[in-house]
């Protein structure tokens, strides 16, 4: 089954920005309507009390209910808009002057005193049914001796279209901080992401045949850089990995056509004329021989094949060192004794490793020194032991090596000159098997050569293997 595809990582962080630069905008919008609001009533506020202000002295100094009376359409002109009412009355009689264009209903106040100075607090709100709020004052005012009411109110149906208005241009400013920081967002990321296209068509368009090609990180971004060179490291050790194995390949495929070439040859002389039954038996028992090279070679290349994967198969065990060197010294002694020469094991120690490893390991160092010895000389098989790792080595006589072919010993099919001409039994593999499975051990195998004519191999096993604790 497929598994379901993520939103994108752009889309997903455009809306977040976007998001966020809407809720600013909002919040700073709303805070600023607010406050207009809040400026705008307060003007209003003092507008009706100014107002109640001035009749109130009017009334008090100047003009007289009668004269109201007479020409009422004075005061009506005085006011300047439908919004505003203005009621002069004298308690519980009729009003003697009434503008009220929008019969609007007026909220219950108190009645400030003649003798008492106004303020906001005075004020009461109320509502048209339409919704519109108002704000209404009442005081009192003696006027030619009697007492009147005044009452002035102010609907605020202007500043409700104002704010209506500015609340509109707020929601605008919303969408539009939403659409350009959307807009911006989505640009400036996808150019910011461009690395990791760049990153996946490279990655896309690499071959076996290509793998040297590498991606330029000098534009990246700091946070891509590191995967980009990560990238090409992985690049770096799988070109290594497969430049190794078609090296390995073209080295197998040659080694194997020089014996399996040389049999061909040796069957078809055979086969040009009749032969005695000795002639056939000698090239079967000959062919076999090198049959039986082919198949150890087959054996060793898949050895150092499974090798290079798995470290899991090893099944360490407690060895005591004396008795495989002893055990392997046996099992040599008719092959030494055929070139004459001696085996001397030493030393003793106890490593935890493969038993059937460790044992093959040994076995090569040997069957090498037997095979490459002087005649007649002395191969010394021997364990040492320090602080932190056992060392058990094979030294025997022979030819003196340069640096540089002691540096090749342990290389895949490398044979010296020597071997290549002595013997069609060596194949270039046993030291290569032997770094191998030093390897699997977390140790390492190593030559040198102690003095001119004398050469030694050497395993060496770390005390306590990596990665491992004491066993309580
Ligand atoms: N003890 C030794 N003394 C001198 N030369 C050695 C010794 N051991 C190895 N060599 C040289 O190192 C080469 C590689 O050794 P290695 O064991 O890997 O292959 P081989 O012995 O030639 O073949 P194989 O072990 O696969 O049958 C040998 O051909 C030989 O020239
Ligand atoms: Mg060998």
């Amino acid at each position: 089954m497929r598994a379901r595809r993520q939103p994108s990582l752009t889309l997903r962080a455009t809306l977040a920005f976007s998001v966020v630069a809407m809720l600013a905008v909002a919040g700073a919008g709303m805070y600023l309507y607010e406050t207009m609001k809040g400026a705008v009533m307060t003007r209003s506020d003092h507008a009706v009390l100014a107002r109640l202000d001035h009749f109130r002295k009017l009334l008090q100094y100047d003009l007289t209910l009668t004269t109201l009376q007479s020409s009422p359409q004075l005061f009506e002109n005085m006011l300047d808009s439908e919004d505003d009412i203005f009621i002069i009355a004298e308690p519980g009689k009729p009003a003697v002057i009434m503008v009220n264009p929008l019969h609007a209903p007026l909220p219950t106040m108190p009645v400030v005193p003649a003798n008492m100075p106004l303020s906001v607090a005075d004020m009461r709100s109320g509502m048209l049914d339409s919704g519109v709020p108002m704000r209404a004052a009442t005081v009192e005012a003696v006027s030619g001796g009697k007492l009147v009411h005044l009452t002035a109110a102010h609907i605020a149906v202007k500043e409700m279209a104002t704010l209506a208005g500015f609340r509109n241009r707020i929601l605008f400013a919303v969408a539009l901080a939403f659409m350009v920081t959307a807009l911006l967002g989505y640009v400036l990321l996808r150019r910011g992401l461009r690395p990791l296209r760049r990153m996946a068509s490279h990655a896309a368009a690499i071959t076996p045949a290509q793998l040297d090609s590498r991606m330029d990180n000098r534009d990246t971004p700091v946070e891509l850089q590191q995967l980009g060179e990560a990238y090409n490291a992985m690049l770096d050790r799988l070109a290594d990995g497969y430049q190794r194995l078609t090296q390995f390949s073209a080295d197998l495929a040659h080694e194997i056509r020089t014996p399996v070439g040389s049999l061909m040859g040796h069957c078809q002389v055979a086969l040009r004329q009749p032969r005695t039954e000795d002639e056939y038996q000698a090239l079967l028992a000959s062919n076999l021989e090198e049959l039986e090279r082919i198949s150890r070679m087959v054996e060793s290349i898949l050895f150092l094949a499974r090798a290079d994967e798995a470290q899991a198969a090893l099944s360490r065990q407690t060895l005591n060192l004396a008795d495989e060197m002893q055990r392997v010294a046996g099992y040599f002694e008719g092959l030494a004794e055929e070139r004459d020469i001696a085996l001397h094991t030493e030393g003793d120690g106890r490593i935890e490793a493969d038993p059937l490893l460790l044992r093959r390991a040994l076995s090569n160092l040997v069957a090498n020194a037997i095979r490459y010895a002087d005649e007649g000389s002395e191969i010394k098989i021997r364990v040492i032991e320090s602080d932190q790792r056992f060392r058990i080595e094979v030294e025997n006589q022979g030819p003196t090596l340069d640096d540089a072919t002691l540096g090749k010993l342990f290389d895949r099919f490398y044979r010296g000159d020597a071997s290549r001409h002595q013997s069609s039994d060596s194949n270039g593999l046993g030291l290569a098997i032997v770094a191998a499975i030093m390897q699997l051990h977390d140790g390492e195998a190593a030559v040198n050569q102690p003095a001119p004519g004398r050469i030694c191999f050497g395993l060496v096993f770390p005390r306590q293997p990596a990665g491992r604790q004491q066993q309580i």
